[in-house]
């Protein structure tokens, strides 16, 4: 152990790290922080590529020398089966729907969003949840330092789980429900992350509150972890109070000073309140909750076409969302209007901009007044 602010236990000791503080992020740098921080990051890699998995692990292995850190897949549950191959759809405008297409750009032309220039190709919308695509992140993480390997949707394949753990690292899953996480037990998981309705990205419907004690319940002695809404040291206590052995976060990154968040939704987030989310299909084709605009709206209106399934919707809407991407930084535009990003009801708690650093102590301090006042309260 490398410090004790007080938060230190049994997880923190399996783990290496100070305080049981998780953090979800797709930024490399939010990563290393909060691993330089005491807690542990995980990088989200759905949407990189082989290569690009390479660098950034590179770059954090860098950057935080001996210290752990963790990678987030997203995994099929066939994933080395039987050989019958899935290919992710290659040239997918062919099967994207006319109605759906025509639909986007219609909202794009109501919003005004220029289109992009000739010379910068469109994205395809990467979201690598093939067995091949998820395979290849996985060896390419297997060939560094990772402590922690976790998969976000549905139970982790067997082999994935053997692999980890041949490593030496710990295999984390998240669960809406106690049913995911007796399941993730079952598949031989270590970690469960229990995530609340609250939170940021594809999500459940049952919240934060109710679903922790609810899965510590069904899986113990498998520790878990709380998430969803998440943002200050209080919280952090609360969770805590109901059986978890820490908590792991995603949307309070996205408002820190190293995260890459689009500036425009940076800003949107900083003014957000908790009501300003909404669980929406359009961008994944799952429910995710996202900041609430016209282009979630847009997607719930009547006539609207039903998202596809995923990873098409994401594909269809990545060229949308890129044009939207380059002018929304400009104030009063359609293409500001419609931005959005995954972010969860936590939103409605973060107004300001700080050091990765600096969250991840003052949640510490936070905590650790809560923890003194309930001693005191005992005490007495
Ligand atoms: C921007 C964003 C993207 C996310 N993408 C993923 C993902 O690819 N894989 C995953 O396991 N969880 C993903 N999540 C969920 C987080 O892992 C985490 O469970 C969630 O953010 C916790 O709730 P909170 O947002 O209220 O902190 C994402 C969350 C956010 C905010």
């Amino acid at each position: 152990m490398r410090d004790d602010p007080g938060m230190h236990n049994a997880l923190c000791e399996q783990l290496g790290i100070d305080v049981p503080i998780f953090a979800f992020s797709h930024c490399r740098d939010v990563v290393a922080a909060v691993t330089k921080a005491g807690g542990m990051g995980v990088l989200g890699a759905v949407a990189h590529s082989p290569k690009g998995l390479e660098i950034d692990l590179a770059w954090i292995d860098n950057e935080v020398g001996d210290l752990p850190y963790g990678v987030d897949l997203l995994l099929p549950v066939k994933f080395n089966d039987d050989g019958a191959k899935r290919t992710e759809p290659t040239d997918a405008k062919d099967l994207f729907p006319p109605a759906h297409t025509a639909f986007i750009n219609g909202m794009l032309e109501q919003y005004d969003v220029p289109a992009l220039p000739p010379d910068l190709a469109a994205r395809g919308g990467r979201m690598s949840v093939s067995p091949e695509a998820a395979g290849t992140l996985l060896d390419v993480a297997l060939t560094h330092p990772i402590r922690l390997f976790a998969s976000a949707l549905g139970p982790p394949p067997e082999d994935f789980i053997r692999k980890a753990h041949e490593q030496g690292a710990v295999v984390a899953a998240l669960a809406g429900t106690a049913a995911h996480a007796r399941r993730h037990k079952d598949a031989g998981v270590d970690l469960i992350v229990a995530q609340g309705t609250e939170a940021g990205g594809h999500t459940g419907t049952v919240s934060t509150l109710v679903l922790v004690p609810e899965v510590v319940q069904a899986v113990a002695p498998t520790p878990v972890l709380a998430a969803g809404g998440i943002v200050k040291g209080s919280q952090i206590a609360a969770a805590m109070a109901l059986g978890a052995a820490g908590v792991w976060c995603g949307s309070v990154w996205l408002t820190t000073e190293e995260a890459e968040t689009h500036p425009a939704v940076k800003q949107k987030m900083l003014t957000a309140s908790s009501s300003d989310t909404v669980r929406s299909r359009s961008l994944t084709g799952k429910p995710a909750r996202m900041l609430r605009t016209p282009w979630t709206d847009a997607w719930e209106a009547e006539g609207a076409p039903a998202p596809l399934g995923m990873p098409l919707q994401t594909m269809l809407v990545a060229e949308a969302q890129q044009r939207i991407g380059r002018s929304a930084h400009n104030e009063g535009t359609g293409a500001n209007d419609l931005a959005t990003y995954f972010v969860g009801q936590g939103v409605g708690l973060m107004d300001r901009i700080r050091p990765t650093r600096q969250v991840v102590e003052e949640m510490v301090q936070e905590y650790l007044q809560v923890a003194e006042m309930f001693a005191a309260q005992v005490a007495d």
